[in-house]
């Protein structure tokens, strides 16, 4: 059993740089939470202030219902993974698993710790290097050692800090498989923290998407995905990023229109009956819609000009131009192509796109939240 709960919590620095202002968040027992945003939006200071390694300045932690604001990091039953691995290179692999275990008091049988390092290795694939010494070993291999290290111990909650962003890309996908391996074999409470939403997306029972040290939203993968509560989370979440267009958004009688460059788009019934239920009425806003939603159309379409033509293999990362030169994106699976209609997408090459009134996204151009959020 371990919940984790987070209230009100605050993290001052000196200098008075608040990183972390007012985070409120309930983790259940053994869920997989992911800390998710750019860079300095507060991710690590709030996962150390989880392990106990940076002080909180304001509001409570608790573990299991205790609050453990005044416990020592080996006091709260955490285990952490850290991005740069920090394992000792003058002791071999099997020893830098070992090392945790050693300093358990009272004693650990040198048996018990024996039988933990190697179930360990097993799991991650390492056996064949316990002899070895860190040095001698790659960075995925590297990587998996420090994750050994933090999996023999028992532990209420396990903590990774972007522990796989010094990997390349072919490993950092290999790895993350076997990090969904690990957590249905560990059986624990985790947070992760990345800046890579793929990542979140993939490892994420639930993902808190951060900004400048506030929750922008939390929710799991396919809430996020489809229901943004606000333009950040909507463009921060899905590759390539959500298109734009400022437009209005009309009201007539029942239904909802949308009129992006002059052509006017019928809003889907379900999205138009939140619209309805919110009190919306005709109004201006910014038009959400996913690159991958779009329809390349042969009329009433918005028209646009082909910029960049981005060759993806299994499909095409247009770039295009308006009218009033915004860029759009638009992905077109090649399996939909003839080879003559994809060699045709070349720079300046005129076309219509369109999109269905279901992925459409509304945003309060001031506030640039979701006008689809229940209130
Ligand atoms: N020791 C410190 N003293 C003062 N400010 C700090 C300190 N550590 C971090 N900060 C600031 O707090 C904010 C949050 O930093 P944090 O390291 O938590 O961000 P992050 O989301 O983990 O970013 P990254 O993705 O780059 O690791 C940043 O503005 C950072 O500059
Ligand atoms: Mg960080």
């Amino acid at each position: 059993m371990a919940q984790v709960k987070l209230t009100n919590v605050k993290k001052i620095y000196q200098g008075n740089v608040v990183a972390v202002h007012d985070f409120n968040l309930d983790i259940q027992d053994k869920e997989f939470i992911v800390f998710v945003g750019p860079s300095g939006c507060g991710k690590s200071t709030t996962l150390r202030m989880v392990a106990g390694l940076e002080e909180i300045s304001e509001g409570t932690v608790e573990i299991d219902g205790e609050v453990v604001n005044d416990l020592q990091p080996k006091d709260r039953h955490i285990s952490m993974v850290f991005q740069n691995y920090a394992l000792y290179p003058h002791l071999t692999v099997f020893e830098n698993m070992a090392f945790p275990l050693r300093l358990l008091r009272p004693k650990m049988s040198n048996k018990e710790i024996y039988d933990r390092v190697t179930s360990a290795a097993e799991v991650l694939g390492i056996t064949e290097y316990l002899t070895r010494k860190p040095k001698a070993l790659s960075g995925g291999q590297r990587q998996r050692v420090a994750i050994g290290r933090a999996m023999v111990k028992d532990c209420k909650v396990f903590l990774m800090d972007e522990p796989l962003s010094n990997l390349d890309a072919k490993l950092r996908n290999q790895m993350r498989a076997e990090i969904i391996l690990l957590r249905k074999r560990i059986n624990t409470t985790f947070i992760y923290v990345t800046h890579d939403q793929t990542e979140a997306m993939t490892l994420g029972d639930r993902i808190v998407i951060m900004k400048d040290g506030y929750i922008m939203q939390v929710g799991t993968p396919t809430e996020v995905f489809d229901e943004p509560a606000n333009l950040f989370v909507a463009q921060f979440i899905g590759a390539p990023m959500m298109n734009t267009v400022k437009c209005q958004l009309i009201k007539e009688g029942k239904k909802y229109f949308v009129n992006p460059y002059g052509v006017k788009l019928e809003v889907d019934g379900e999205k138009a009956q939140i619209l309805a239920d919110n009190g919306v009425e005709t109004r201006d806003i910014i038009l959400g819609f996913r690159p991958e939603h779009v329809d390349i159309v042969k009329e009433n379409g918005i028209p646009v000009s082909v910029l960049v033509n981005e060759m993806m293999g299994s499909e095409i990362h247009l770039h295009v131009l308006t009218s009033d030169n915004a860029k759009l994106i638009v992905r077109v699976p090649t399996v939909r192509l003839t080879k003559e209609e994809r060699e045709g997408l070349t720079a300046g090459k005129e076309l219509q796109i369109s999109f269905p009134g279901k992925v459409m996204h509304f945003f309060d151009p001031e506030t640039e939240k979701s006008l689809l959020v229940k209130e």
